[in-house]
């Protein structure tokens, strides 16, 4: 079976890890400071704090900006849940819009609607490794005078132009091992705002900058530099495995039949954490590819609004069109960059034949 995810570690994650082992530091210490160094420098941003996981990113963004109970956060239903959890671990309400059909990514033409005087930030979802609309979307949040935070958690290196997914507002990444690059578990936060990087650090480490003395109640967010170490041997591979990726899906865009294959917003580098695919018959097409030896997943089969906690929180009766749409139709295929080309062509031999099987989605019809 092709499987839908493959870490790559190899003999330099091994060595650091060993090295840091051996130096006695286990938790964050100075590799933790190098990795941050080297990341916010590889997005292009002053500033990087380094966390426990993405979860813990996004969750100290928003306290970072002050955001809390009676306040309000504008994110998309078509996300992992952590997005809107985070939202919801700060006391605020998370509003979710709708996302636009073509890039799975929030609709910015919906975004002035949502917004009321509650309203404290723009969080959108940099989905499957393709940027949201954020120069748009920095247009509004500057104009209505909110925070900007974008979950980049699977957007690593993508890019509008020549600026990177996480150098608008604050960016948060997930560094878990299916990402473009892992670190075990482990987050980043990235921003050029010096006073939201102080602050997230202090309420990383309970409040503490002097050893004991606790300003704020804050959390244990933090990273350790084991996971950092596996970090910095990982972040030397990015550019090498997100360009195996984008190779990979420019071959799928070629040659796959009968299938709406992703569409990638002109000037934008996407980096495929995903190459997902709209289909006919999903669940169905799903179990056509396993049997063809092709593992494949849906990203997401239940969109946030009706998630067992949210219904509880009265969101059940919400209606999200596009999301309800493509989380019908979505399937994601094997992209990452361990494949080798045989199993490239198995996957699209496999996809191409199952579609044959259960035929074309009207493309037109669906983009509604
Ligand atoms: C879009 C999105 N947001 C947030 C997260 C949370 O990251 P983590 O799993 O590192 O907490 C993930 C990762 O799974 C994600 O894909």
């Amino acid at each position: 079976m092709i499987p839908i995810a493959r870490p790559q570690l190899g003999e330099e994650e091994k060595r650091l890890v060993w090295e840091t082992m051996e130096s006695g530091l286990l938790a964050q210490g100075p590799r933790v400071r190098e990795f941050e160094e080297r990341f916010a420098e590889l997005i292009g941003t002053s500033h990087g704090v380094a966390t426990s996981s993405g979860t813990t990113a996004l969750h100290l963004a928003l306290l970072g900006y002050g955001i809390g109970p009676g306040d309000e956060v504008i994110t998309v239903p078509f996300t992992f849940i952590a997005s809107a959890n985070s939202v919801l671990y700060t006391g605020a309400r998370p509003v979710l819009v709708d996302v636009d059909a073509r890039d799975f990514n929030m609709d910015p033409a919906l975004v002035e609607a949502a917004i009321t005087p509650r309203t404290r930030a723009l969080m959108p979802v940099s989905l499957y490794g393709q940027p949201a609309q954020m120069d748009v979307l920095a247009e509004i949040a500057e104009r209505r005078g909110i925070a900007l935070i974008e979950d980049a958690c699977q957007s690593h290196a993508a890019s509008i132009g020549e600026r990177r997914s996480g150098t608008w507002g604050a960016g948060t990444f997930s560094f878990y091992p299916t990402k473009n690059m892992t670190t075990g578990e482990g987050g980043m936060l990235t921003t050029d705002d010096g006073e939201l990087a102080e602050r997230v650090r202090l309420l990383r480490e309970h409040g503490m900058k002097v050893r004991y003395h606790h300003d704020v109640v804050g959390w244990n967010f933090r990273m350790t530099d084991i996971a950092a170490a596996i970090g910095l041997a990982q972040i030397e591979k990015l550019d090498g495995y997100n360009a195996r990726r984008r190779e990979i899906a420019a071959r799928y865009d070629a040659e796959l039949r009968g299938v709406v294959t992703p569409y990638v917003r002109p000037g934008v580098t996407h980096v495929y954490h995903q190459y997902t695919i709209r289909v006919r018959e999903r669940d169905a097409f799903a179990e056509a590819l396993k049997a063809r030896g092709v593992g494949s997943a849906i990203y997401y089969p239940i969109p946030v609004h009706r998630q067992t906690p949210f219904v509880a929180l009265g969101y059940g009766s919400e209606s999200y069109p596009v999301t309800e749409l493509l989380t019908g139709q979505v399937l994601s295929i094997p992209v990452h960059p361990s494949l080798s080309e045989d199993e490239v062509t198995t996957v699209i031999q496999a996809v191409n034949a199952t579609a044959s099987e259960l035929g074309t989605l009207e493309v037109e019809a669906s983009r509604a």
